[in-house]
C-alpha cells in the first residue's frame, strides 16, 4: 500500500525575504521531514505556472534552478526517499490532464475565481491570457494526478482548493472513482495546525507586513542582501518613544516585530526573547545584538546556497520526475480510459 499523499507546490524567486522564509519555507520543510515517515512528501515546482505573467525567458531556467536551490539551503533533504522533488513540465501528464479537465469544467465557476479576478483587474485586456484563466484547471491536475490528500497553501489559494474538489467529485460522480478528494480547507486547517500563522512586519512600518511588494525595499530583508544592507535596516528599524523593550504588538509594534525576528532566528518563542531582554532602556542595544544575529544567518545562508551540489540536486530532480512520470501517468490512463480515450 502507498503512504498517503501530501503535495505543494513551491515557489521561489530572487526576491525572497525573511518574512517567505520563516513563514512559509521552514514550516514547510519541518512539516516534510516530520511527516515522512506516514505521508508521501511531493513538493514541486510549477514550472508551467511560470507564464501566466509576462517573465524574462530567458532566465526562466536559472530561476527554475535556483527555486530548488533555495529550498535546499534552507534544510530540505535530498536523501529520503518519501520526499520528492520534481519540476512539473518534466511530467508531461500535467499538461494533457489538463487538457481533459477543461472539458469538465464550466466557464462560470472558473469566472469567480477572485485571484483571476484580481489579476486580470491588474492587466490591459490584451495581456490577460488564456492561460491565466485556466491556471487553476492545471493546479488540480498537478493535485489530482497524485492523489493527494493534503495540500498546504496560503489562503489565497483556498478557493482553487475548493474548485480542485468540485472537478474530482464531478468526474467520480460521472465517471466512477478516478481520483482521491483532497480533504475539505477545513480539514486542511486542522491537519496543519495554525503554524504558519505568524507575519513578520515591514521594518520601516510596523503597521504591515514585510512584502516584496513594497517599492522601496527599505523595511525588507531579502534572502539576497549582504549582511551589511540587513544590519542597516535592522539598526534604522521604526520602534517608538517608550525606550522600554517589551513585547506588545498593540502598543509598541516596532520593538515586537524586532523581537519576532530574533525569536525565528534563535529558534525560540517571543516570549524567552521578550523575557532575557524585558525593560532594557537603550533600543539601539537591543537592535545590535538582533542585526549582529540577522547578518550571522544570511552569512551562513548565502554560504550554504553557494557551496551546495547542483549536480546533486539534478539527480534529485531526475530520480523524482521517473517516479512521478510513473504514478501521474496511471492516473491519466484511468482518465483515459473512462472518457472513451483509450480502451
Ligand atoms: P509577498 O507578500 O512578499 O509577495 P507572497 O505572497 O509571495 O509574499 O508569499 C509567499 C509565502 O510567504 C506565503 O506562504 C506567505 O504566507 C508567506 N509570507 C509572505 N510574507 C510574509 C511575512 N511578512 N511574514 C510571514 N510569512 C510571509
Ligand atoms: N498556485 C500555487 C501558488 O500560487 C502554486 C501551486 C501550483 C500549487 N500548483 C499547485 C500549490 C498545486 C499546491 C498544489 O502558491
Amino acid at each position: 500500500m502507498s503512504k498517503p499523499v501530501i503535495l505543494t507546490g513551491i515557489r521561489a524567486n530572487n526576491d525572497l525575504h525573511i518574512g517567505n522564509y520563516f513563514g512559509a519555507m521552514l514550516p514547510m520543510i519541518d512539516m516534510a521531514k516530520r511527516r515522512s515517515d506516514e505521508y508521501d512528501i511531493h513538493m514541486f515546482i510549477p514550472d508551467l505556472h511560470s507564464f501566466t505573467a509576462p517573465i524574462d525567458h530567458s532566465q526562466l531556467q536559472a530561476s527554475i534552478m535556483n527555486n530548488a536551490r533555495v529550498y535546499v539551503a534552507a534544510g530540505l533533504p535530498l536523501d529520503n526517499p518519501s520526499i520528492h522533488l520534481y519540476r512539473q513540465s518534466y511530467v508531461p501528464a500535467h499538461s494533457e490532464l489538463t487538457v481533459l479537465l477543461n472539458n469538465f469544467v464550466g466557464m462560470g465557476e472558473m469566472e469567480r475565481m477572485t485571484q483571476y479576478k484580481d489579476k486580470s483587474a491588474r492587466l490591459s485586456n490584451d495581456r490577460v491570457s488564456v492561460g491565466l484563466f485556466d491556471y487553476p484547471v492545471l493546479m488540480a491536475s498537478d493535485i489530482l494526478l497524485y492523489n493527494a490528500k493534503y495540500i498546504p497553501v496560503g489562503d489565497d489559494q483556498t478557493q482553487h482548493l475548493e474548485i480542485t474538489r468540485d472537478i474530482a467529485e464531478r468526474m467520480n460522480g460521472r465517471f466512477g472513482e478516478l481520483f482521491t478528494v483532497p480533504e475539505p480547507v477545513a480539514k486542511q486547517h486542522e491537519f496543519f495546525g495554525k503554524e504558519q500563522g505568524l507575519r513578520i512586519k515591514d521594518l520601516a512600518d510596523p503597521s504591515k507586513k514585510m512584502s516584496k511588494s513594497d517599492e522601496t525595499g527599505k523595511g525588507v530583508i531579502f534572502l539576497s542582501d549582504s549582511p551589511d544592507e540587513a544590519r542597516k535596516k535592522i539598526m534604522s528599524a521604526t520602534t517608538d518613544d517608550k525606550a522600554s523593550v517589551n513585547y506588545d504588538k498593540e502598543n509598541q509594534p516596532g520593538i515586537s516585530n524586532i523581537i519576532d525576528i530574533l525569536a525565528l532566528l534563535r529558534g525560540v518563542t517571543p516570549a524567552e526573547v521578550a523575557a532575557e531582554y524585558q525593560g532594557m532602556d537603550r533600543y539601539g542595544d537591543f537592535k545590535k545584538i538582533v542585526a549582529d544575529e540577522m547578518a550571522q544567518f544570511l552569512t551562513d545562508f548565502q554560504s550554504r546556497l553557494a557551496s551546495l551540489n547542483d549536480a546533486a540536486i539534478l539527480t534529485k530532480l531526475e530520480e523524482s520526475e521517473r517516479a512521478m512520470n510513473e504514478v501521474a501517468n496511471t492516473t491519466l490512463r484511468r482518465v483515459q480510459k473512462a472518457i472513451g480515450l483509450r480502451s
